[in-house]
């Protein structure tokens, strides 16, 4: 098999150090599938990113053809089939939300104009930096020749989260759980959604009236408990962790790209991708939706019945989106 050229930006940060490993190990591709590691870092990361390059090395992954290093976006995106845009601007103290969207679209308006003319006709780009639904929206904007399509942002940890507190609560393993919906934006104000989710193949609102006592407490722990634990989580993880998740979001990072080449299966998952108006959300945005994939990349799946608290929360986050999208417009950056 020809091997894939995998471009990791980012790649010296705590991401990129639990992600590149696993990538080189076969876990992302499968494991007849060798591949190319580009890893992509400004001039400060180069020695952070050459360190675990040569850890790579020593690891003598049998899959691993080589690994290239660049501060220069066409040579790290140059016939690349898989770009996992990691490396951001972190908000820094005092950053206004518009400093924020207009430091990144520094970043990821040059990134994707180097994916347009450089990368490979396949390529399938996932943004994890964040502000990571805003970020993709801007690369895909500055990549005109390549579909729409191939870009997403990354929610694959929140739907993870959310399969693992639904798991939880019902005292059953992680492979009973399907159903479960991101929705929204990749912010506090995402809806996760267990509305269609099942586990073991019963309703999972049914399944937590048995395990919590009832559909009123069902209705109180998702609003007050669920919802806000996985939104939140992020901010979890610093407080107990003293930094933010690295090897979770890698893992996700590996899931959504694996899922999205190798197929969903049966059920379905989250990820942030173009919409076309689906459930109302405003068309051009890229939003979290539930989504399949045969191989060739995902697909919103569609005709799921949203009621009124559902539609509600997906709205508010809908909304942020299109603040965030208005104020790179309106800063002359998309
Ligand atoms: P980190 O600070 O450890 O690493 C970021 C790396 O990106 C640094 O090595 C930095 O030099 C590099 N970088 C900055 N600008 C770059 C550019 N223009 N080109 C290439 N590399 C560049 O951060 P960490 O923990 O690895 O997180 C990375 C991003 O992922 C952050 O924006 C974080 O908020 C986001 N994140 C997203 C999640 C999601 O679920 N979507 C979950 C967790 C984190």
């Amino acid at each position: 098999m020809d091997a894939t050229t995998v471009t990791v930006t980012g790649a010296g940060g705590q991401i990129g150090y639990a992600l590149l490993f696993r990538i080189a190990s076969g876990a992302m591709l499968g494991p007849d599938r060798p591949v190319r590691l580009r890893l992509l870092e400004i001039p400060q990361g180069l020695k952070a990113a050459e360190g675990a390059a040569l850890e790579l090395q020593d690891c003598a992954f049998p899959l691993l053809r080589s690994v290239e290093i660049t501060d220069d976006a066409r040579t790290g995106f140059d016939g690349a089939n898989i770009a996992m845009l990691v490396g951001a601007r972190p908000r820094a103290a005092g950053m206004e939300r518009g400093d924020l969207l207009a430091a990144n679209a520094g970043i990821f308006g040059p990134q994707g104009a180097a994916l347009n003319e450089v990368a490979a006709a396949d390529i399938r780009v996932v943004v994890v930096g964040n502000p990571a639904n805003t970020n993709a929206l801007i690369a895909a904007a500055s990549a005109p020749d390549i579909p729409g399509d191939r870009f997403a942002a990354l929610t694959r940890l929140d739907h993870d989260r959310a399969v693992a507190q639904l798991a939880d609560a019902t005292r059953r393993s992680v492979t009973d759980v399907a159903g479960v919906t991101i929705w929204g934006n990749h912010s506090a104000t995402q809806f996760p959604d267990l509305d269609h989710a099942t586990v073991a193949g019963r309703p999972a609102r049914e399944v937590l009236a048995d395990a919590l006592g009832g559909a009123d407490a069902v209705t109180r722990w998702l609003d007050d408990e669920f919802v806000p634990r996985v939104a939140k989580r992020g901010a979890e993880i610093i407080a107990v962790r003293g930094s933010s998740s690295a090897a979770s979001a890698a893992n996700a990072a590996l899931s959504h790209i694996r899922d999205s080449l190798l197929g969903t299966g049966d059920g379905w998952t989250s990820a942030a991708v173009l919409s076309r108006g689906e459930y109302g959300v405003a068309e051009g945005l890229y939003s979290s939706f539930p989504v399949t994939s045969d191989g060739s990349g995902y697909r919103i799946v569609e005709g799921l019945s949203l009621d009124d608290r559902a539609r509600a929360r997906l709205d508010a986050s809908v909304a942020e989106l299109t603040a965030e999208r208005d104020a790179v417009r309106a800063l002359g950056l998309i």
